[in-house]
């Protein structure tokens, strides 16, 4: 049952056919502590899920790295058989060591059997978006990505994948990518306190291409900040529902994915996109946007 009805509207997807609400949730806290291993609470983990989807999120965040493979194996117990227009956005392109490091793994192969172990994990035929991540941990580094990009462009020829995406880019490496595929979205750092791409965010809405900023609430150092407490507590609102609340307004093709492995801060969060700014709010929050930009709130 569809419990929630405002998730901040609709976005749909330039050429692809494919339609979410812009509120949705991204799944790589359902993993252990350092994205490793079983959940503390698995329950907890697929009531965050399920709460999710009957509040009416439709986009869903996740990697077959994150536990690895856990996080994908609990979306499958919570949610399968999905729901009809459940949009399962993965990404490919890392692997994880056993000292719980974040290694790249771009190479033909390791694409390919990443591209099964989703689809496996997440019992699926096709993948309805993944996108490949490059970059560093938290940031793009130039290089083409021609090679792995037509790996996962076979793949998609193949019909295991719907629609492309990519994550940890720089605008040049988007445009190389559009050379070789359709790219529907863009998942890269972004938050009220990191806002490196700025202009790269208003050149994908000019071109119906979503982004979806990673780490919305600040990622493992939570976004902390007087400044945000004190707007959020004028409104009524939590600090982190103004964040959310930001982002939605700050362009109409940024979609949400916050993070979280708690029911109660799934609701809050998904509540932010009720929030309404005033004009006099968000001068405030682009204010401190911009005096913060350049070193990190948390
Ligand atoms: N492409 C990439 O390279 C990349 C990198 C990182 C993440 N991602 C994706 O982006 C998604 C979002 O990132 P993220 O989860 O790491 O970071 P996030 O959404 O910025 O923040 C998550 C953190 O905030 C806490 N939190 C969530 N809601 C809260 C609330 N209402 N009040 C207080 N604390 C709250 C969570 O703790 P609780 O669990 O206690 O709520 C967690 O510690 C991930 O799920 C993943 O799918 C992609």
């Amino acid at each position: 049952m569809n419990t929630q009805t405002n998730l901040g509207g609709t976005f749909t997807f330039a050429g692809a056919a494919m339609t979410v609400n812009r509120m949705g949730y991204g799944a790589m806290q359902l993993a252990g502590p350092q994205v490793w291993g079983p959940p503390r609470d698995p329950e907890e983990a697929v009531r965050v899920l399920q709460g999710a989807i009957e509040a009416g999120v439709n986009h869903i965040d996740t990697s077959d790295f994150y536990g690895p493979h856990v996080t994908n194996q609990i979306i499958k117990r919570a949610l399968h058989p999905y729901v009809d227009g459940l949009v399962i956005v993965t990404k490919v392109g890392a692997r994880r060591g056993a000292d719980k490091s974040w290694i790249h793994a771009r190479a033909r192969q390791e694409l390919i059997d990443a591209i099964h172990d989703n689809l496996r994990n997440l019992g699926l035929e096709q993948l309805d978006v993944v996108n490949l991540r490059v970059g560093d941990i938290l940031r793009p580094s130039e290089g083409s990505i021609e090679e792995p990009l037509t790996v996962l462009a076979d793949l998609q020829r193949q019909g295991l994948i719907r629609h492309l995406g990519l994550s940890n880019v720089t605008p040049r490496q988007f445009a190389e990518a559009q050379k070789i595929s359709k790219i529907v979205c863009v998942q890269n750092f972004f938050n009220i306190a990191q806002r490196d791409d700025d202009s790269f965010v208003d050149d994908l809405a000019a071109q119906g291409v979503a982004y979806v900023p990673f780490f919305p609430l600040g990622g493992f150092t939570p976004l902390q900040s007087s400044e945000l407490d004190a707007v959020a507590a004028s409104i009524g609102a939590t600090p982190m529902q103004v964040a959310l609340a930001w982002l939605l307004h700050r362009a109409p093709n940024i979609l949400l994915i916050p993070g979280t492995s708690s029911v109660k801060h799934l609701r809050e969060n998904l509540a932010a996109a009720a929030l309404q700014l005033t004009a006099e709010t968000i001068a405030k929050l682009d204010s401190i946007a911009e005096r913060r930009s350049a070193q990190t709130l948390g």
